[in-house]
């Protein structure tokens, strides 16, 4: 073989890949109008949630916000009406409870776009995590967001001639890797990837898209809570992936949304570990894919870093405990 043929060959492998991704990407692209639409987001009274109502309604959306607390969905509603002139929509329900999910679902309108928001999060070894903490963590998680996308999906799937719909679950970087601390939450977070790539090929037909958003630690209320018991190893952790304002959390899931992603995660860190965890996945994007292929070793190779300095950490902190 001679040396000119070797060098032609470089760039046409990557070019060959890329235009064999360019095929073979599913589901198709697609793009996701806020603007006039019925955005219906859970746990939209406080953090991420609030945040993501805000800026829907900034967009021109209609906006329909649920969450348990009647006092914190009135002061939302006030603070959004304050900033965008927007009234929106508010329902008072537990996720856990379906039949006033599906009420709160019929009383506000076919929903064009779904932000399944609501979540608790504590950070406790299991050991020390009391049996009904961790049914509540998956009841509200995980069960919960069965209930709020059961309820909506007759009728989101009855709209005709409204444009592609999405269905959005707010999950979080302990849903693609488990962390101390977080047993029971990272369950239930777990638990969203499945349900979103199952759901995806079910109401592809239908013009729904789905989205799962990955956000790190985010300075919100639920946050500054969880904050006051996580254990030491969790922070030391939780601190590799940064933590982010909650304003930017929420314009990064949006934007995600609108572009149709399957996957937005929301920082550097997490755009490496949704590289590293992402499987099989759906990627509609085929430059994303042929990073994808072209990282998976080296990508492996970091996350086997992260391990190492993970174990390191708790290897460390167990010794100065036992002192
Ligand atoms: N903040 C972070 O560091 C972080 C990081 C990664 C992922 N996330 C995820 O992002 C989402 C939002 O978190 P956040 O930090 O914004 O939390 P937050 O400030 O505590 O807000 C949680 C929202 O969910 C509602 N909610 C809680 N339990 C509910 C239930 N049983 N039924 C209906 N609504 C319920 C709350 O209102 P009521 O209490 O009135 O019901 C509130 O509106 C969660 O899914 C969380 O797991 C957060």
């Amino acid at each position: 073989m001679s040396p000119s043929f070797l060098l032609l060959l470089i760039p046409i492998i990557p070019l060959s890949l890329l235009a064999i991704l360019s095929l073979i990407v599913r589901p198709k692209p697609i793009r996701i109008p806020i603007k006039s639409r019925h955005v219906f987001i859970t746990g939209g009274s406080s953090g991420i949630g609030l945040a993501l109502a805000h800026r829907a309604a900034s967009e021109g959306a209609r906006v329909s916000i649920l969450a348990r607390s009647p006092q914190k969905l009135e002061e939302a509603k006030r603070s959004i009406k304050l900033a965008t002139g927007v009234e929106v929509a508010i329902f008072s329900a537990d996720v856990r409870d379906y039949d006033a999910v599906s009420k709160a679902v019929e009383e506000s309108g076919p929903i064009d776009v779904l932000i399944v928001n609501q979540g608790v999060f504590t950070a406790r070894e299991l050991e020390k995590h009391s049996v009904e903490d961790v049914r509540f963590t998956i009841e509200v998680n995980l069960v919960g967001s069965f209930n709020v996308i059961k309820a909506a999906l007759p009728r989101m799937k009855g709209r005709e001639g409204r444009g592609p719909g999405s269905i959005s679950l707010v999950s979080s970087q302990a849903g693609q890797v488990g962390v101390y601390g977080y047993a029971a939450y990272s369950a239930s977070k777990f638990g969203l990837q499945g349900l979103a790539q199952s759901l995806q090929q079910e109401v592809v037909a239908d013009d729904i898209h789905v989205t799962l958003v990955f956000p790190p630690d985010t300075d919100t209320p639920g946050f500054e809570e969880e904050q006051k018991s996580r254990p030491e190893v969790t922070a030391i952790i939780a601190a590799s992936s940064g933590s982010m304002k909650t304003e930017e959390v929420a314009r990064r899931a949006m934007d995600g949304i609108k572009a149709g992603k399957f996957t937005v995660s929301c920082n550097f860190e997490g755009f490496l570990l949704s590289l590293a965890t992402t499987g099989m996945s759906p990627q509609r994007s085929f430059w994303l894919a042929f990073l994808e292929v072209i990282t998976a070793g080296p990508i492996r190779l970091v996350a086997l870093f992260f391990q190492w300095d993970w174990y390191n950490a708790i290897e460390k902190w167990s010794k100065t405990k036992n002192k």
